[in-house]
């Protein structure tokens, strides 16, 4: 089985590194890739927005799968125009199509989606620059503080939380009038805000079967003690501790149970990852949001923990078996903590030589920004590396993580010190 990995970062790498595990892998190309899928495959330079050049390289390597790493192709359709071509057809796609991926593309479909079956969430209103006026007089009905969200894709920075009343007026006002985030800020859904603590639950679905992965929990902002900007995400920590067995029984009931048996009623088919935000208010689980892909950093602890293989598990997903899949589980704890380039999420350097992986014991260390140049391993985005390691808890593992840290050198590293402070 030759299979292709669409993405560049440490979720790619960790996928990667998976799959290499199994001996029913043929060839491995990852496009784009980076210095760490370097070494376990073959890095294609595609644009992952050219479906017609992605067609090229996949018949050209007699590709029989596609793993799709990030959510802009599955939005664009990628898995659709794979089922429209009479060449493609064939080729097993991990990722929904278009209409399903509207789970992550539209926050409005996915609060129009969890509305309709019964599924916990945040109150809401959507509002149109037609309905502006509206918009406003529905924030002065909430408490603050308010939350704004751009109803398409803006890279993960469409969320805006705000407490000042004026201000979350002139922020509605940004994104529908302005279009601060674009067409994507064409709609802006407004919600109540609940007050918890959050965690990520992952399910793979073959469209009429599914099994629950590792759950985990991220840490988004730049700073410690979840302080700054927003990122991609700084580190990460599976499972996650306080999601104990009665919690997680409320959340496979009136979540994960609903979500799957939503999907079906409304006739939407979805094969691949579905990726539910919670957020646990009072011991009660209610859904943020829902991605249609893995997350990045919660890939880089949730598939290490997977003792399955990886390539038995997609092909099972492909041919929509999962019913009869036997998914084993390392019950040790996995941490992972990012390096970042210093500056990120803001501007930051590129091209840094990084030193030290060869000094790592007992870690994995993915690649997230990363490129070789002249045989040396530099850095090529905000996120660099991810440190990832096991434990019996997550106090063990991320000491492991932290003193690889220690080891792993590149101008202006920056990383949070902090990971799991909250638990
Ligand atoms: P999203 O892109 O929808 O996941 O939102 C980004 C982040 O904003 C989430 O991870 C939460 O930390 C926060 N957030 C989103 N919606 C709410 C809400 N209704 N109440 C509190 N925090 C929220
Ligand atoms: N770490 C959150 C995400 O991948 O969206």
């Amino acid at each position: 089985m030759n299979i292709l990995i669409l993405g560049s970062g440490g979720r790619e790498h960790t996928l990667a590194y998976k799959l290499n595990q199994s001996k029913q892998l043929g060839q491995l190309f990852i496009a784009p890739g980076n210095a760490g899928t370097e070494s376990l495959g073959t890095n294609l330079n595609l644009s992952l927005s050219d479906f017609d050049q992605i067609k090229e390289a996949v018949l050209q390597h007699n590709i029989n799968m596609v793993i799709v790493g990030p959510e802009d192709p599955l939005v664009n359709g990628i898995h659709d125009f794979f089922l429209s071509d009479i060449k493609l057809k064939n080729v097993a796609v991990i990722g929904p199509q278009k209409l399903a991926a509207q789970l992550e593309g539209s926050k409005e479909f996915a609060k129009e989606f969890m509305l309709r079956h019964n599924i916990p969430t945040a109150q809401y209103q959507s509002f149109t620059v037609e309905t502006l006026s509206d918009g406003f007089a529905f924030l002065e009905k909430l408490n603050p503080p308010y939350v704004l969200k751009a109803d398409g894709l803006a890279a993960g920075k469409g969320v805006v939380i705000l407490n000042d009343l004026q201000e979350a007026k002139a922020e509605l006002n940004a994104m529908l009038s302005d279009k601060k985030f674009g067409a994507a800020s064409s709609k802006v859904v407004i919600e109540e805000f609940l007050d918890g603590i959050e965690m990520s639950c992952f399910v793979l679905t073959d469209g009429k079967n599914y099994l629950n992965l590792p759950n985990a929990k991220d840490y988004k902002r730049i700073g410690e003690g979840d302080k700054g900007l927003n990122t991609g995400g700084m580190g990460a920590i599976s499972p996650v501790p306080f999601a104990d067995n009665e919690f997680l029984t409320k959340v496979q009931e009136r979540i994960v149970k609903p979500t799957m048996d939503g999907l079906q009623k409304d006739n939407i088919s979805f094969v691949g990852f579905v990726f539910i935000g919670l957020i646990k208010v009072n011991n009660e689980p209610f859904v943020i949001e829902y991605n249609v892909r893995l997350g990045d950093p919660e890939t880089e602890v949730i598939l290490p923990r997977i003792k399955s293989d990886l390539v038995e598990l997609f092909k099972a997903t492909a041919d929509k078996k999962l019913d009869t899949f036997n998914l084993e589980i390392d019950e040790r704890t996995a941490t992972t903590v990012m390096l970042v380039a210093g500056g990120y999420p803001e501007a930051y350097e590129k091209g840094d030589v990084i030193t030290g992986l060869d000094k790592v014991t007992d870690s994995l260390v993915f690649h997230a920004g990363t490129t070789t140049k002249h045989n040396q391993i530099v850095t090529n985005g905000g996120r660099v590396l991810a440190v990832t390691s096991f434990g019996n808890n997550f106090k063990e593992a991320l000491k492991t993580s932290y003193k690889n840290i220690d080891k792993i050198k590149f101008e202006n590293k920056n990383f949070r010190s902090d990971i799991g402070f909250d638990l």
